[in-house]
């Protein structure tokens, strides 16, 4: 078979993959080539991996996965700008050692940006530009990270006008997860139509898309879709991988072997679900990434359910195509 999922899927969106500079060689980046039209750098563009110290920025791993792209003509979307997570400790810390005001973190962050999205901007097409900003819990709205308690909400805004002063072209997405859950997909709404009605340079929504052989149902996965295009945005899944070692897989009986083969079953058949659902609205969708390539690496397997390996993603071990590959392509 000489066709990969880029082309079942040429009609309707980009299929992307996260890499690392390890995945760009020999089999896996044959692999990358035949399957897929889209890259994300899984860490490498990170604010913490890319500018470690205030004065210098690591731009090797980041480079070689432009250089890839550039080279076989994939797309990138660049991740991530601004996040709670993988941020370097000095960004947040005046030479004293004491807390940054408002007006020096916000100037960092502007430099910070300036600086990564001018040196891509030939290459990456879209950006995450904040990264999971809204609180998990009901009681609160946004999430309690150092970026709120220096800046409150002022930081969202201005990342996404830093990003595009520095590239007028490219795509500005807000990227999260747990979106298809009603409480945070509705503060998520209220945080984007605030953007709008601002009128900040936002293009669209990045829905991770972390999910699990119960979630999400078709309906919800919908009506989430429905809801941010109500607004007159993109949308993009931007990080999908279905694990299989979940509460539901935790609690079922039987050996490794045999609960693997029925959750290799139930992952094909919400692989298709889902699928099904980004073509209906393809009009909405413009990018679909998987995190990570094959089930030999997956970032999954830092959090082990019951010493159980994870399966999340459409090749094998062996980079073979799963029963997950068929769900997706057959239609
Ligand atoms: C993850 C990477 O996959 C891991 O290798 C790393 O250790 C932690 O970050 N949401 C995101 C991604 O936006 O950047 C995260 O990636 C996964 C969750």
């Amino acid at each position: 078979d000489t066709k990969g999922l880029k082309d079942y899927y040429k009609n309707y969106f980009p299929i992307g993959v996260a890499v690392n500079t390890h995945n760009l060689t020999g089999n896996e980046s044959k692999l990358i080539l035949k399957e897929f039209n889209s890259l994300t750098a899984e860490n490498d563009m990170k604010m913490g991996p890319i500018h470690p110290s205030p004065n210098r920025y690591n731009w090797r791993n980041a480079d070689s996965i432009v250089r890839f792209a550039q080279k076989h003509h994939l797309k990138l979307r660049g991740h991530n700008l601004c996040w709670y997570k993988q941020t370097p400790d000095w960004i947040f810390v005046d030479h004293y050692g004491n807390t940054v005001s408002k007006d020096s973190l916000l100037r960092r962050l502007k430099s910070h940006i300036a600086t990564v999205v001018d040196r891509y901007k030939n290459s990456v097409y879209a950006w995450d530009v904040v990264n999971e900003a809204v609180s998990d819990k009901d009681t609160s709205f946004l999430r309690n990270s150092k970026w709120l308690q220096i800046c409150g909400e002022d930081f969202i805004d201005s990342a996404f006008c830093y990003a595009h002063e520095a590239d007028p072209h490219a795509q500005l997405f807000y990227n999260d997860y747990n979106i298809i859950n009603p409480q945070k997909r509705t503060k998520i709404y209220r945080l984007l139509k605030g953007l709008l009605n601002k009128g900040i340079p936002i293009t669209g929504v990045g829905i991770q898309a972390h999910w699990s052989l119960t979630e999400p149902t078709r309906e919800a996965l919908e009506t989430t879709i429905k809801l941010f295009a109500s607004l007159g945005l993109k949308v993009q899944i931007t990080e999908l991988d279905i694990s299989t070692s979940h509460r539901w897989n935790a609690q079922q009986k039987g050996s490794l072997v045999e609960r693997k083969r029925i959750s290799d079953s139930l992952e094909a058949l919400k692989y298709k679900m889902v699928f099904e659902v980004f073509r209906k609205y393809k009009k909405y969708i413009n990018g679909v990434t998987f995190w990570n390539l094959s089930d030999k690496y997956t970032w999954l397997n830092h959090y082990p359910l019951r010493g159980m390996r994870n399966y999340p993603l459409l090749f094998d071990t062996l980079l073979n195509r799963k029963a997950a590959y068929w769900g997706v392509v057959n239609w």
